[in-house]
């Protein structure tokens, strides 16, 4: 069954908004997160592909996005978790223009018919396998995540911490209980730390590397992937 918000939740609803000091000038900033609205769907696509797929660990150990069709697919895929409906979008609050994305998701990733994706499928299903995150927290469903950006210009500000606290007011508007993400680099780990994230399960790119032979994870060597929840 589709999951559906509750009466009166449909959205789009403001989860957040701040302000932060601009990085030029003593001039204030201010932004708002909220649920990613269908009008963003097709430049939200082409930001989280630019600004996280082409330089995520997975998609890279995958390579998911060196042929045509990969980023065909990788786009189609963003775009199908866009809309479950449940993704959250920072927007400067004077242009509106988009400055992270957090693509979110409800449901386990399907088999596609891309044999990179489906590296990328296999990996997170064993992840979910070794912590299982449902019957730690002793819940039936888990908001998970599919990617995070934070637009280059803005990154470095805490932007990526408010978005990953954002869930908290989201979860409690759709009514879960735990939000769980796969965190891949320093950048976000450190973010979710920050946000109140704890930390469940690590392991080395080195060791993951062995169970998947056909991930390329040499550029991360050093690396650690760790999963993450937050439980409200
Ligand atoms: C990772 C990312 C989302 C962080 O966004 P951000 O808005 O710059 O993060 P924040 O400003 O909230 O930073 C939180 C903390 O992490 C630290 N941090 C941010 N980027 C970092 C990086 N690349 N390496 C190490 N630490 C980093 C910050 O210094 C901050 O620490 P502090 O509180 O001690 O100052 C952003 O760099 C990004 O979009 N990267 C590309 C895509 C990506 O890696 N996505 C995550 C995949 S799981």
């Amino acid at each position: 069954m589709e999951f559906e918000r509750p009466n009166g939740m449909q959205g789009p609803m403001v989860y957040s908004t701040f302000q932060i000091k601009s990085k030029h000038s003593d001039e204030v900033e201010e932004f708002l997160i909220q649920d990613l609205t269908e009008n963003y769907f097709d430049e939200a696509v082409n930001i989280i592909v630019e600004n996280h797929a082409k330089c995520a660990v997975f998609h890279q150990a995958a390579k998911t996005l060196l042929s045509e069709s990969g980023i065909r697919r990788v786009n189609e895929m963003y775009l199908n978790v866009f809309k479950e409906k449940i993704s959250l979008v920072c927007l400067k609050m004077d242009t509106m223009e988009i400055v992270a994305v957090n693509a979110l998701t409800y449901r386990d990733s399907e088999a596609t018919n891309d044999a990179n994706l489906n590296l990328i499928r296999d990996t997170v299903a064993f992840l979910n396998n070794e912590f299982n995150v449902m019957d730690h927290y002793g819940v039936h469903r888990v908001i998970s995540a599919a990617g995070l950006c934070v637009v280059e210009k803005y990154r470095n500000r805490g932007i990526a911490t408010k978005m990953l606290q954002a869930r908290v007011p989201l979860l409690k508007c759709i009514g879960i209980k735990v939000t769980t993400t796969i965190f891949s680099t320093p950048g976000a780990q450190k973010a979710a730390r920050a946000a109140g994230y704890e930390e469940n399960y690590s392991i080395s790119y080195d060791d993951l590397g062995k169970n998947f032979n056909k991930m390329d994870f040499s550029k991360f060597s050093n690396g650690f992937c760790k999963v993450m929840s937050l439980k409200v």
